[in-house]
């Protein structure tokens, strides 16, 4: 149990702080995922100014130098060098009761996630326009310059889906979870290991999930997945294991034929053309962020219907309470399982993903390494291999 945690605030006090008040009451689960738990809470600073925060705190059990502090680390780091409309801005990294905690803006909204589902489908136009604005955060994650080099930062985000985005009550779109970024204009404390695929396997690109290949066009296609979703109300991969996902992903004909089939289910044709492009198989084929926020908003200015923000001012209260479980597709494919599941919280959190089932990742595979042998890729079967050991 955390000790520190309060009753939820009665409301903001701007008074002079009691010195010996904690500078952080966690209020609410928000989310519970790869590395701990996300809280909304009430920081009071030095100066006695009180603001509502998201806190991502870590697990208990993570050790000094372990993936998951490296991971919160670059996290923050990412964040503070982003600073953009669509990504949540940057506090501090600090310790609540001996945990790591990175605190960050505290969106107040709801997750995309909660749409995307036959009942729950958002106006198109509504769905354009927000694919826009996370495009137009890719797109400054990897050109905005690193302050100290003047280089582009080429940051990645590796693990951009519907539960990574969230609407904000406010009418923004926020990208979140920069938990997995790289860069590489950024210092990083966490390494990738050999074979091991980050990211998200109902979102992740063919390159991605067979070869371990992380590039920009990878976050584009997780975003072509995110508006496939929210535009058919149901998931690219509808229906597949992960290992014939893993299948598709080295085989590139029968992903075109995938590829053709799904897209039927899109009524609009301009954005059948555009998903087209977001879904290539072939990483050099799919368009740029840059791209599809240009073209996005070229569509958004001929489709009728509201504009997100006109949409978002009106969101119905009951689309909050729409809950759906993530099938395995959808849980992330984490740097590190962690070690003993938390107890919830009194109040029921918003659990938008679940830990790591290494099995169902490692079935998957091993059915790849299998198709990778048989296609004579024996070197890097052995290192797909050497990732389950
Ligand atoms: N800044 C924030 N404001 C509001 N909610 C947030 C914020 N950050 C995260 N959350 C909530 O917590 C969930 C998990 O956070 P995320 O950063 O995706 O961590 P994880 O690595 O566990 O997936 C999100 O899906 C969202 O519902
Ligand atoms: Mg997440």
């Amino acid at each position: 149990m955390i000790s520190g945690v309060r009753p939820g605030p009665s409301g903001y006090s701007p008074a002079v702080p009691h010195t010996n008040e904690p500078p952080f009451q966690l209020i609410r689960l928000l989310g519970e995922g790869r590395v701990g738990e996300v809280w909304l809470a009430q920081q009071r600073t030095r100066g006695g100014i009180s603001r509502l925060v998201a806190v991502k705190l870590l697990r208990e059990a993570w050790d000094e130098d372990s993936d998951a502090i490296n991971r919160l680390k670059d996290e923050g780091q990412a964040l503070a060098l982003l600073q953009h409309s669509c990504i949540p801005g940057f506090h501090e990294i600090t310790q609540i009761d001996g945990r790591l905690a990175l605190v960050t803006e505290y969106v107040e909204g709801v997750d995309l996630a909660r749409f995307g589902t036959r009942g729950n489908l958002l106006p198109p136009r509504v769905a354009v326009d927000i694919v826009a604005r996370v495009a137009s955060a890719l797109d400054w994650a990897l050109t905005t310059p690193n302050p100290e080099t003047g280089r582009p930062l080429n940051l990645i985000h590796r693990d951009v889906k519907p539960a990574n985005i969230r609407l904000s009550d406010q009418g923004s779109v926020k990208l979140l979870d920069f938990g997995l970024a790289r860069s590489s204009e950024m210092h990083r404390h966490a390494k990738t290991r050999m074979g091991e695929v980050l990211g998200t396997p109902g979102y992740a690109a063919p390159e991605a999930l067979a070869f371990q290949v992380s590039r920009p066009p990878g976050d584009v296609y997780g975003l072509g997945c995110t508006l496939f979703e929210l535009l058919v109300g149901e998931p690219f991969f509808h229906g597949l294991r992960i290992e014939q996902q893993a299948m598709l992903a080295v085989q590139s004909r029968d992903y075109r034929d995938f590829l053709a089939k799904r897209l039927l289910a899109v009524e609009h044709p301009d954005l059948r053309i555009l998903l087209a492009e977001m879904l290539a198989y072939s990483p050099e084929k799919r368009l740029k962020a840059g791209t599809v926020c240009d073209v996005c908003e070229d569509q958004i200015r001929q489709m009728e219907g509201p504009t997100f923000p006109e949409w978002n001012r009106k969101r119905p209260a009951e689309d909050l309470q729409v809950n759906r479980t993530p099938t395995p597709l959808e849980q992330p494919i984490a740097a590190a399982a962690p070690q003993e599941p938390v107890s919830a919280a009194a109040t029921a959190p918003v659990v938008e993903q679940q830990a790591l089932n290494p099995w169902v990742v490692g079935g998957a595979v091993a059915v790849l390494a299998s198709v990778l042998f048989c296609c004579g890729a024996s070197s890097l079967a052995g290192a797909l291999w050497f990732a389950l050991g």
